[in-house]
C-alpha cells in the first residue's frame, strides 16, 4: 500500500459549528472537501501518529465512503489504531462510550444528527475528544485554523477496509478493528438502570412504541427493549437503520414523528411512545394523550433520577442550555444542588461533567444525558423514564400532573423561522442587540420587560469565555424570550425564538402551550420585528 502525499489548497467554509461540520452531501462528496476536513482535524489535534481513535456514524448516505477515506488517512498519518463499528455504524453516544470505556485518543463521529439524509440532503463530521465529548471550541477553533492554511493531506491508496466482519485487521501498519455497534452500549445501559424492574413493567402488560425514524437507535432499540427487556415483538417501528431516513426528517419532535404522536393521542395508544434521532442522542418522550417537552423531561428525570440505580446516591448537580426552560432550576433548587445555565450545544457540558460538578444535563432541543458518556443520548432518556414508570407504576400523564403541582408549570415553545436569507437574519440580530439598552421596563400588551442581555458563558472549570450565544429578554412576570440563529444549518439562517411563561396557579396549569404563550409570542415578534425582518408571518416549525 502506497502512502500519497496530495496538494490541496484551503475550502471556504470548513468552520465547525455547534456540533462539528455539518454541510450538504455533495459539498462533502466534492474534491478534496472531506479529505482537507480530515487532515485539518489531525493537524488541529497535533496529529494521530501512535494514536487510537474511534470511527463510526449514522449510516447515512455517504456514511461508508466516507469512513474508508478516514481510516485511510488515519492509517498514512501514521495512528496506531481505529476502532469501527461494523458496517461503519455507531450512535453517538454508543461513540462517546466506546471512546471512554477504550481510552482512546477520541474519535470521528460522521452524522448531521437530525438532519435529512441522502445525496440531496446534510452530512456532517465531528471530532470528539478523549473524554468522549464534543471538542470543546479551544479545539474546535485550532481545526478551523487548519483549514485555512492546508496545502496537502496524507492519504493511503489501497483496498477498501471489511468493515462488515467483526475482528481485527491491518491497513498497512495501522490496526482496523470493527466491533459491534450495540454490545458494549447496552452492557452500559443494565449497569446504570434496573432491568429487573422495567422487565417486570412489560411483563405486567405495559405496552410501548419506540419509533427509531429509520435511523442509527433502531438496532440499539430492538435489542435492549425487546431483547434484554421484553417488550413485544414491534415495539420498536422503523427499526432497520436507511441512508435517507427512509425519506424523512430523523428529528423527534411533533411535527416530524408526527405517526407517533397520532398513535399517542389516538384511542388505542400504548402507555408509553418515545423516538429518537439521527444518530441517537435525541429523544421525544410521550404518554399517552401527552406529550412531554424536552425541558419539562430534563426537570422530571432530574426529581426522579433516584428511582435508577446509577443515581441512587442522588445528583451532584444538574445543567441546561440557557433556551431550555428554568423547570429544571426549580428541582435543583428543592434537592439543593447545583444548576449550572450554559450556551447551546453539548460541548459546553463537558467540563462540569468531567469535574463532577453536574450529574444529568439537557436541552430544549429534545437532548437529555448524564455523566455516562459525554454526549446527550437518547436510548439512555428512555429507559430512565421506563425505570420511573415501572418505579412509580403511574402514567406518564399523572407523573406530569403531580410535577407541575409541586414545581410550577413552566410553559415552553420553540418557533423556528428556516432558510432565512442571512442577511436578513443578520440584520435583525443586529438590530435587537442594539435595542437591549432600551428594553427594560418597556411594555408589550400585558408585558413589560425586566432585563434584556446578550448571553456570555465564563465555563466555572477551565475559566473560557463564550459570547454572543443568545438574546434573551425577560419579563416581570417571570415569562422570556430569547433569540438566537441556528449554528447546524447548512443553507441561509434559522431564526430560533424560545418562548417561556411560569405558572404556578394549579387551575391554569392545562392550558395548551401555544395559547397560554400568546402575549409572549406577540411580544417577541414587537421586539424583534421577526415579520418585518424575515417577511414570515409564522414560524416553519413549532415545536
Ligand atoms: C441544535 C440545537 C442544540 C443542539 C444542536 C446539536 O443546534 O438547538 O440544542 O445541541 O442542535 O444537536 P442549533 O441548530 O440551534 O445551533
Ligand atoms: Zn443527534
Amino acid at each position: 500500500m502506497q502512502k500519497l502525499t496530495i496538494q490541496t489548497s484551503p475550502i471556504d467554509g470548513q468552520k465547525p459549528g455547534t456540533s462539528g461540520l455539518r454541510k450538504k452531501t455533495r459539498v462533502f462528496m466534492g474534491p478534496h472537501f472531506l479529505e482537507n476536513y480530515v487532515q485539518s482535524i489531525f493537524d488541529g489535534i497535533g496529529g494521530v501518529v501512535d494514536k487510537r481513535l474511534v470511527v463510526g456514524g449514522d449510516g447515512r448516505y455517504f456514511n461508508a465512503q466516507a469512513i474508508q477515506v478516514i481510516l485511510r488517512m488515519a492509517a498514512a498519518n501514521g495512528a496506531a489504531a481505529c476502532i469501527v463499528g461494523q458496517n461503519g455504524i455507531l450512535s453517538t453516544p454508543a461513540a462517546s462510550h466506546l471512546i471512554r470505556l477504550r481510552g482512546t485518543d477520541g474519535g470521528l463521529i460522521l452524522s448531521a444528527s437530525h438532519n435529512p439524509g441522502g445525496i440531496d440532503a446534510d452530512f456532517g463530521l465531528k471530532y470528539n475528544t478523549p473524554n468522549g465529548g464534543p471538542a470543546p471550541e479551544g479545539v474546535t477553533d485550532r481545526i478551523y485554523a487548519a483549514t485555512k492554511i492546508i496545502h496537502e493531506y496524507r492519504i493511503l491508496e489501497g483496498a477498501d477496509a471489511d468493515l462488515g466482519t467483526l475482528g481485527k485487521t491491518r491497513m498497512d501498519q495501522m490496526e482496523v478493528e470493527v466491533v459491534d455497534p450495540v454490545t458494549d452500549y447496552a452492557a452500559l445501559m443494565e449497569t446504570l438502570f434496573d432491568f429487573n424492574a422495567i422487565r417486570a413493567l412489560f411483563a405486567s402488560g405495559f405496552r410501548m412504541r419506540f419509533d427509531a425514524m429509520h435511523a442509527v437507535t433502531g438496532p440499539y432499540a430492538t435489542a435492549i427493549l425487546e431483547g434484554t427487556l421484553g417488550a413485544a415483538k414491534g415495539t420498536v417501528v422503523n427499526g432497520t437503520p436507511s441512508p435517507d431516513f427512509g425519506g424523512g426528517h430523523p428529528d423527534p419532535n411533533p411535527i416530524w414523528a408526527k405517526d407517533l404522536m397520532d398513535t399517542m393521542m389516538g384511542p388505542d395508544a400504548p402507555d408509553f411512545g418515545a423516538a429518537s434521532d439521527g444518530d441517537g442522542d435525541r429523544n421525544m418522550i410521550v404518554g399517552r394523550g401527552i406529550y412531554v417537552t424536552p425541558s419539562d423531561s430534563l426537570a422530571l428525570l432530574a426529581a426522579r433520577a433516584t428511582a435508577a440505580p446509577a443515581y441512587r446516591g442522588g445528583l451532584k448537580g444538574v445543567a441546561r442550555s440557557m433556551p431550555t426552560s428554568g423547570a429544571v432550576d426549580r428541582v435543583a433548587e428543592k434537592l439543593g444542588i447545583a444548576c449550572y445555565e450554559t450556551p447551546t450545544g453539548w460541548k459546553f457540558f463537558g467540563n462540569l461533567l468531567d469535574a463532577g460538578r453536574a450529574t444529568l444535563c439537557g436541552e430544549e432541543s429534545a437532548g437529555t444525558g448524564s455523566d455516562h458518556v459525554r454526549e446527550k443520548d437518547g436510548l439512555w432518556a428512555v429507559l430512565l423514564w421506563l425505570n420511573i414508570l415501572a418505579q412509580t407504576k403511574t402514567s406518564v400523564a399523572d407523573l406530569m400532573a403531580a410535577h407541575w403541582a409541586e414545581f410550577g408549570r413552566n410553559y415552553y415553545s420553540r418557533h423556528d423561522y428556516e432558510d432565512v436569507e442571512t442577511d436578513k437574519a443578520n440584520a435583525l440580530i443586529t438590530a435587537l442587540r442594539a435595542a437591549l439598552p432600551g428594553l427594560p421596563r418597556q411594555a408589550f400588551g400585558p408585558l413589560t420587560v425586566s432585563s434584556a442581555d446578550e448571553f456570555a458563558y465564563d465555563d466555572p472549570v477551565d475559566g473560557s469565555r463564550s459570547e454572543g450565544q443568545g438574546i434573551r429578554v425577560n419579563f416581570t412576570s417571570g415569562g422570556r424570550v430569547v433569540f438566537r440563529l441556528s449554528g447546524t444549518g447548512t443553507v441561509g439562517a434559522t431564526l430560533r425564538v424560545y418562548l417561556e411563561d411560569v405558572e404556578t396557579d394549579p387551575a391554569r396549569m392545562h392550558r395548551d402551550a401555544q395559547e397560554a404563550l400568546a402575549p409572549i409570542i406577540a411580544a417577541a415578534d414587537a421586539i424583534a420585528g421577526i415579520r418585518k425582518y424575515t417577511g414570515r408571518t409564522a414560524p416553519d416549525v413549532i415545536s
